[in-house]
């Protein structure tokens, strides 16, 4: 069943996407070679909880971490380490909180320092085919329609979609109804209307979209060992169209470089 929020509910899921867009912003200029992926997830938690949220994917099915930090090849649910990022990297962030009863859900993929031309092409293949799903959110259109024009656009450009993991609602639980593919034909599931907040989040691949869970029980790559990128947002249909409820505004983004306690260099 999908749960249709009222505009109070869609109030309060807009002040908890807020808070992820607000921590996920200071965690972006944080992102430089030499950096612990555990020193970003400590400034999240400590950063959420000051905004007096909670980490939504700490716990979560038995999930150690505030953040998902997936490098490279590693697609998500990538479980920060005393990892260190190098220049050429590509790290993706995937975070979520709970405010006042409601979750949050977003991801982008950041380069780290300088990296290959074909890397930038993979991340930046990945946002636009955010946007192109997006685009689809329109009355009238259906649930897949936003599904195809994801596939449509990473596949144009010569990439893969990642079938193992989707998008989802959101709401007072972290996964709700509906499920939402980013691969498939377009014109089926329920119609957009006012009220649907969903998750959308495509992953893709340079290669193939097979994926393979490491030893840990978690992070998930690609098969082929290819760079994997990730961008999500939590966005809620409103009569005027979507309204990208988790968007970063550019003043959000100044770390507290108090909060930044990073473990000693070994
Ligand atoms: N963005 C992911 C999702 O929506 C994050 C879940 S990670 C977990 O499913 F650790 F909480 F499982
Ligand atoms: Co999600």
């Amino acid at each position: 069943m999908i749960i249709y929020k009222s505009a109070a509910e869609l109030e309060a899921m807009r002040q908890s996407s807020r808070i992820v867009a607000a921590v996920l912003g200071e965690l972006e200029p944080l992102i430089r070679p030499g950096i612990r992926t555990r020193d970003l997830d400590l400034y999240a938690e400590k950063r959420t909880r000051e905004l007096g949220a909670v980490p939504a994917f700490k716990g979560y099915r038995g999930y150690p971490a505030s953040v998902c930090i997936s490098v490279n090849e590693e697609i998500i649910h990538g479980i920060p380490s005393g990892r260190i990022l190098q220049e050429g990297d590509i790290v993706s962030l995937d975070f979520g909180v709970l405010y006042e009863g409601f979750f949050s859900d977003s991801a982008l993929t950041v380069p780290v320092g300088r990296t290959s031309p074909e890397a930038l092409k993979l991340v930046a293949a990945a946002e636009r085919s955010f946007f192109k799903g997006l685009e689809q959110m329109k009355e009238g259109n259906r649930l897949s329609d936003i599904s195809a024009a994801v596939q449509q656009s990473v596949e144009s450009e010569g990439f893969s979609v990642i079938r193992q993991f989707i998008g989802h609602g959101i709401g007072r639980a972290l996964h709700e109804e509906p499920q939402v593919p980013n691969f498939g034909a377009p014109g089926r599931g329920p119609k957009l209307r006012p009220g649907m907040t969903l998750a959308i989040e495509p992953m893709i691949a340079a290669g193939g979209y097979e994926v393979e869970i490491l030893e840990d029980g978690w992070t998930a790559v690609t098969r082929d060992r290819s760079l994997s990128a990730h961008f999500e947002h939590t966005v809620a249909m409103t009569e005027n169209g979507p309204e990208i409820l988790s968007a970063r505004t550019p003043a959000a983004a100044r770390p507290r470089p108090s909060l930044l306690k990073e473990s000693p260099h070994a």
